[in-house]
């Protein structure tokens, strides 16, 4: 089959089709997602025939052997930490939901890292109605959902972005406030959903209430992060820094967002979208912070 490898920029490679494990279903995928942390992070060591790729959206071409999980025929979204580039993918019916019709395969495609993360996270900050949530790195892809489903939460949003460009549309997703940049914020913040780390998450926990908290989500700036507890003392009594990583599986959580993106609560934010032989230039602008939400790439 086809899919796209690093090699060291992305190349079409032929590789030998996956092979399901009992509680793999194989899929025939009709498009995927890019993320910041698979193209930023990407490891050089990985064995011949590697096919990165964490989202994907497709069509059951074989179900599971052990019984559970859609039948051959059913659309769905899929999560995995390999395999989503490539015409096929193996995924283990625990990380994938059925599309509804409603909803089109691209557009499910953008759902799962970006949106799983927003979602856990912002469960994490606990009760946010009412409370004032910043979100950092506001424009990009888990940055337009946090400000969406921390909004749909009750919390008054403020959404930080590089520019006022950059936070074109995060008024209309939910955000009450936006700043450029968490040292232009006025007053303090219970939660925050930090994409950016560095220089942004030191200002942001900085800014906390008393009892605040900063989900530290993302390094994005790919700066090491400074903090002066001192300075931070002297304005936050208890304010704390939880680490946060995403946790398998993904399926319960891919069911909820796409229900709400078929009832049009939910806006995936698809801010590229082109055919998988431009998925290179996709890559290009994601790093350098020209798309608005997600890359998704059709096959
Ligand atoms: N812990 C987890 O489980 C988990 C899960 C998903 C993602 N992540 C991490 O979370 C971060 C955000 O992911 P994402 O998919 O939302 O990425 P993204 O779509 O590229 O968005 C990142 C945002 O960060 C801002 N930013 C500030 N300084 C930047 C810089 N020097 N380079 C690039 N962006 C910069 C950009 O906003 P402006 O241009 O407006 O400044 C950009 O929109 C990444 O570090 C990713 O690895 C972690």
């Amino acid at each position: 089959m086809r899919a796209l490898t690093f090699d060291p920029d992305l190349t079409f490679t032929d590789v030998p089709d996956p092979v399901p494990a009992p509680s793999q279903a194989l899929i025939r995928v009709a498009a995927f997602s890019l993320n910041f942390g698979e193209i930023a992070y990407r490891s050089a060591n990985v064995p011949p025939g590697y096919v990165p790729g964490w989202d994907a959206a497709g069509v059951v071409v074989r179900a599971a052997a052990d019984g559970s999980g859609p039948a051959a025929g059913t659309r769905v979204v899929t999560f995995g930490w390999s395999g989503a580039w490539a015409e096929l993918r193996t995924v283990d019916t625990a990380d994938m939901a059925a599309v509804p019709e409603a909803v089109d395969l691209g557009t499910a495609a953008a759902l799962p890292v970006a949106g799983v993360t927003a979602l856990q996270a912002v469960r994490r900050l606990g009760e946010v109605a009412g409370r004032r949530v910043l979100v950092t790195g506001a424009s990009g892809g888990v940055g337009r959902y946090a400000v969406q489903l921390a909004a749909r939460a009750g919390a008054h949003v403020v959404a930080s972005a590089g520019s006022a460009a950059r936070a074109e549309g995060l008024r209309e997703l939910g955000a009450a406030e936006i700043v450029l940049g968490p040292e232009n914020l006025d007053g303090r913040v219970y939660g925050v959903l930090d994409n950016v780390g560095g220089r942004q998450l030191a200002e942001a926990f900085y800014r906390l209430e008393d009892d605040g908290v900063v989900m530290a989500i993302g390094r994005a700036a790919r700066e090491t992060t400074v903090i002066d507890f001192e300075l931070a003392g002297a304005r936050s009594a208890r304010g704390r820094i939880e680490n946060f990583n995403v946790a398998a599986p993904f399926g319960a959580d891919l069911a909820h967002l796409l229900g709400l993106l078929a009832a049009g609560d939910l806006d995936a934010q698809v801010g590229w979208r082109g055919p998988w032989e431009e998925a290179g230039k996709a890559a290009d602008a994601l790093l350098a912070r020209q798309v608005a939400g997600k890359a998704v790439v059709d096959l």
